[in-house]
């Protein structure tokens, strides 16, 4: 059995753009196709009922693109609105936030995880939450960091300023002894150096998109709708703004060149 139809993902902006680069190490034979709600972005300071209103025509842009699964790769809205994709959608819906706890659970051995994300994520209490119903002993700690995801994409990913606002933001983590810290924004890996480095390399780092990537790996082969064509995959990339900048930026997100980058009509308002 062989099922060649597109994984589609779709994040606020160019973030999710992490999860992709996850997805194709993971299943590297994979069409893909990339919604990033450029128009709109931030999500993570919006209101929850803003972002569940956004979500749903998020993933009624990927239904039309005839989608085998969805990955819903913004932390946000896996947080605050994955039941809203999750009913609109016919096909599997994948979240980050549970793949991200159960790794966490996995790597901590003192049961002190700390979670950090927007504010919107962080003050879902999403993480939290599904730490403790995966293992009810597991103590959670959680910071918001709403300056990362600038910084990320400014390129400030060794810059002493993003130093700075690291250990102000990391600091009260540590107090609490964390040995695990659950990078819960798309844009967190790239701040993944800096992170260690404030963190004195004692902690281990979870990325969610990547723990996302393996468990959209083993859902495809468990269902039986992995792609089994050899031939060269298709990447598509669709974006609600002018896509100048995400192309710009996107490369240093996707570790790759994104080729031609499509705009959909704006949304109504
Ligand atoms: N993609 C968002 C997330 O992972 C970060 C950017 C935003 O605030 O929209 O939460």
């Amino acid at each position: 059995m062989s099922d060649s139809r597109p994984i589609g993902v779709f994040d606020s902006g160019i973030g999710g753009l992490t999860v992709v680069r996850a997805l194709t190490h993971h299943l590297p034979h994979e069409n893909i196709i990339y919604f990033g709600d450029t128009a709109r972005v931030p999500y993570g300071s919006k209101s929850p009922q803003v972002v569940r209103d956004y979500a749903a025509q998020d993933t009624d842009v990927l239904l039309q693109h005839k989608v085998k699964i969805i990955v819903v790769a913004c932390n946000t809205v896996s947080a605050v609105a994955l039941d809203v994709v999750q009913k609109r959608s016919r096909v599997p819906v994948v979240g980050v936030i549970i793949p991200g706890a159960e790794a966490a659970v996995q790597a901590t051995k003192k049961k002190r995880v700390g979670v950090i994300g927007t504010v919107g994520t962080i003050k879902s209490d999403a993480y939290v939450n599904a730490l403790r119903q995966i293992d009810p002993s597991v103590q959670a700690f959680s910071q918001a960091c709403p300056l990362f995801v600038p910084l990320a994409e400014e390129g400030w990913t060794e810059h002493k300023a993003t130093e700075l606002i690291a250990k102000e933001y990391l600091f009260p983590l540590t107090l609490e002894k964390i040995d695990a810290l659950i990078l819960g924004c798309t844009h967190y890996p790239l701040l993944r150096n800096v992170i260690d480095n404030t963190l004195h390399h004692a902690v281990a780092l979870i990325d969610s998109g990547e723990a996302t990537a393996q468990a959209v790996a083993v859902l495809l082969e468990e269902q039986g709708m992995k792609n089994m064509s050899r031939l060269k995959p298709n990447l598509q990339f669709y974006v609600s703004d002018v896509p100048h900048k995400f192309t710009d930026v996107g490369e240093r997100f996707l570790g790759q060149r994104l080729g031609k980058v499509h705009r959909v009509p704006a949304f109504p308002a």
